[in-house]
């Protein structure tokens, strides 16, 4: 009926009814399976909650117990072995509640209100992380083409506030993204969640800043380093994706072709490669927030804006550059550690 409907083809009432019962048997198919699928979903559910009740069963007694054992008298081998093998059961009930729904914390709760947002498998995971990448590459994308425009094109105050109104809904999309992913067993450390929240703050200041003496003096500045910041953010995009795609050949494929050894000199090579463009970055808010505080004292504090932003591109610098230095140093101790066992 449907080739008939497109070849223009006369349709007689007989096919239209034939039409009809078959729709009609494709309908009672489809019933059946339906039902199926919400015996499946009712029981899913079920299993769900049972197994997550159990869980939190399970912990009470173990915190109980832990306890315990470290009260009651005993022999020391045999206490420090039921210890580890408390610890070790703790570690293992965590990690399967990564899979389990659990309440959203304040800041989800406050958006969201206490829907459930735990993916239950590791390919969805995989999948809102890699989607959350690609946002930021779109993003990245658009902030560099505006920020280019405004530097050498556009001069006025209107193109400079939807660059920073769109900033600021980015930075409060990508707070509640991370939360997200913080919730489904993402490492990412507290900064960088924290550091988009003392950009939405730098954003929004920078729309009400009003167009006087000290703004002018800024505003190219800030272009450049905006686009400046795009360029790490896409260098950063290749590295994270990068990392994500051996993290999950590794961890997914059964067929692994990539070895950890591979996957650790590539993020060796990708850190090294990236860290002198980070550091850059890093001394630059370091010198807007200088010149930010100048501005201030030339203009004897006229506007509230300059030294507050000049304040916020401090704390920035502090956060990017220590978090970073720490998390280098933190993989170099794993590195010579696994080398020294090795
Ligand atoms: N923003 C968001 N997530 C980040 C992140 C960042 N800046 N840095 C790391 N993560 C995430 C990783 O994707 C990973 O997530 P997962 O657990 O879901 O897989 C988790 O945090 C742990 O990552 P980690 O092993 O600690 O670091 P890394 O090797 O992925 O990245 C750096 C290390 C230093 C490259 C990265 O932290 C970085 O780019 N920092 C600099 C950011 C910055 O300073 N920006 C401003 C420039 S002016």
């Amino acid at each position: 009926m449907e080739v008939a409907q497109r070849t223009g083809e006369r349709i007689t009432f007989d096919t239209c009814k034939e039409e009809w019962k078959e729709l009609e048997t494709l309908y009672a198919d489809f019933e059946s399976k339906h039902f199926e699928y919400r015996k499946t979903a009712e029981s899913y559910f079920g299993q769900r909650n049972s197994c997550t009740s159990q869980i939190r069963r399970q912990q009470k007694k173990l915190k109980v117990l832990s306890g315990a054992v470290k009260k009651c008298e005993a022999d020391e081998t045999e206490r420090a072995e039921l210890i580890s093998k408390i610890n070790q059961r703790k570690e293992a009930l965590n990690k399967v509640l990564n899979y389990l729904p659990k309440k959203n914390g304040f800041y989800l709760s406050l958006i969201v209100g206490q829907v459930n947002l735990t993916f239950d498998n590791e390919a969805e995971k995989y999948r809102y992380k890699d989607e959350y990448e690609k946002f930021k590459l779109y993003c990245t994308i658009m902030t560099l083409i505006s920020s280019v425009l405004n530097f050498f094109i556009l001069h006025n105050r209107i193109s400079d506030a939807a660059l920073s109104f769109f900033l600021l809904w980015y930075y409060c999309t990508l707070t509640v993204r991370e939360s997200i992913l913080i919730a489904n067993g993402s490492r990412i450390k507290g900064w960088w969640v924290m550091h988009h929240y003392v950009a939405v703050f730098l954003s929004g200041i920078f729309v009400i800043w009003p167009e006087g003496q000290s703004y002018q003096e800024f505003r190219s500045r800030f272009m450049a380093f905006s686009i400046y910041q795009s360029f790490i953010q896409l260098l950063q995009y290749y590295y994270q994706t990068g990392c994500l795609y051996r993290l999950r050949a590794l961890g997914l494929r059964p067929d692994m072709d990539i070895t950890v050894e591979g996957f650790h000199s590539w993020m060796w090579r990708g850190l090294t490669f990236l860290l002198p463009f980070l550091f850059f970055g890093h001394f630059w808010q370091l010198y807007n927030a200088y010149y930010l505080t100048v501005l201030s004292l030339k203009y004897k504090f006229i506007d509230w804006q300059v030294p507050a932003i000049a304040f916020l591109f401090f704390v920035m610098f502090c956060g990017n550059f220590f978090t970073t230095l720490s998390v280098v140093t933190q993989k170099m101790k794993k590195r010579s550690s696994k080398s020294k066992q090795q």
